[in-house]
């Protein structure tokens, strides 16, 4: 299941899932899902804030397949860049609701699905989508920032408490890449951002589905609670 699956990175690892045999959840925004092509894919409208939603959604994913084995917890919202004083308050909450709660309400609601999944002799894995931002605290970017760092840590407190249980808990932190979330942000800011990449571009979003899809095969057997970087070289730590 991928949350945020309609947008660019979600778009990219639902297209790498398939094609590597699996069968790919969507989990969006109804609009969001609206301006997806037609497709035969299990499609659902869920808001990962909406904890009613995502519970029903994730009964709704058991009762038709009976089993989970991949979570990518992908959705996320970035704001408009402002100094962290003048970050309207209800602004900072939901930023932190989609990027970190998010992804909490979809472990907490899939994690026993997905254990008794591994009961049946099947490995689990989950990949939560932070940002190099979370690593280096960005400036006008405080509450999402503050939301991937959580998420971080969200991973890495998973990733022990699932590491005797067949179900591997991974991060990546990409840099920018020009999907929908940044293709309207500021030319100036947009200048920066690429100024800090060493290799001088934007990420493409198949190169996160490229370690995603990784990060979920048996190649990946002994990393856990462990951050990935994506950053053509701007990650120092
Ligand atoms: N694009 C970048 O530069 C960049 C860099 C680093 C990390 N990321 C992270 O990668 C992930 C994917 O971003 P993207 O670049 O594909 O952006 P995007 O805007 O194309 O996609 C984000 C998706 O999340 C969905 N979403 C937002 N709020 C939601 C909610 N409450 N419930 C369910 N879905 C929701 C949106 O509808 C959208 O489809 C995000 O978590 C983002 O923070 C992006």
């Amino acid at each position: 299941m991928v949350t945020g699956a309609a947008g660019g990175f979600g778009r990219a690892i639902v297209e790498r899932l398939k094609a590597a045999g699996a069968t790919p959840v969507l989990w969006d925004l109804p609009a969001a899902l609206g301006r997806l092509p037609d497709s035969d894919a299990p499609v659902y409208a869920v808001d990962v804030t909406d904890e009613a939603n995502v519970t029903d959604a994730a009964d709704a994913l058991m009762s038709r397949f009976g089993r989970i084995d991949i979570l990518i917890n992908n959705a996320g919202i970035v704001g408009e860049p402002l100094p962290t004083w003048e970050v309207p308050v209800a602004t900072f909450r939901s930023i932190l609701e989609v990027n970190l709660v998010g992804a909490f309400l979809t472990c907490r609601a899939l994690v026993p699905l997905m254990l008794r999944t591994v009961g049946n002799g099947q490995s689990g894995r989950i990949v939560n989508i932070a940002s190099i931002q979370a690593k280096e605290g960005m400036d006008k970017a405080a509450a999402y920032s503050a939301a991937k760092a959580g998420l971080i840590a969200l991973t890495k407190s998973l990733g022990k408490e699932l590491a005797k249980q067949g179900i591997l808990v991974n991060v990546i932190t990409p840099a920018a890449s020009m999907t929908a979330m940044s293709i309207d942000a500021p030319k100036e800011r947009l200048a920066d951002i690429l100024s800090r990449i060493p290799m001088g571009r934007f990420l493409e979003p198949d190169e996160v589905a490229a370690l995603a899809l990784w990060l979920c095969s048996d190649e990946c057997s002994f990393s856990t609670g462990a951050v990935f970087d994506l950053s053509g070289g701007r990650a120092t730590y």
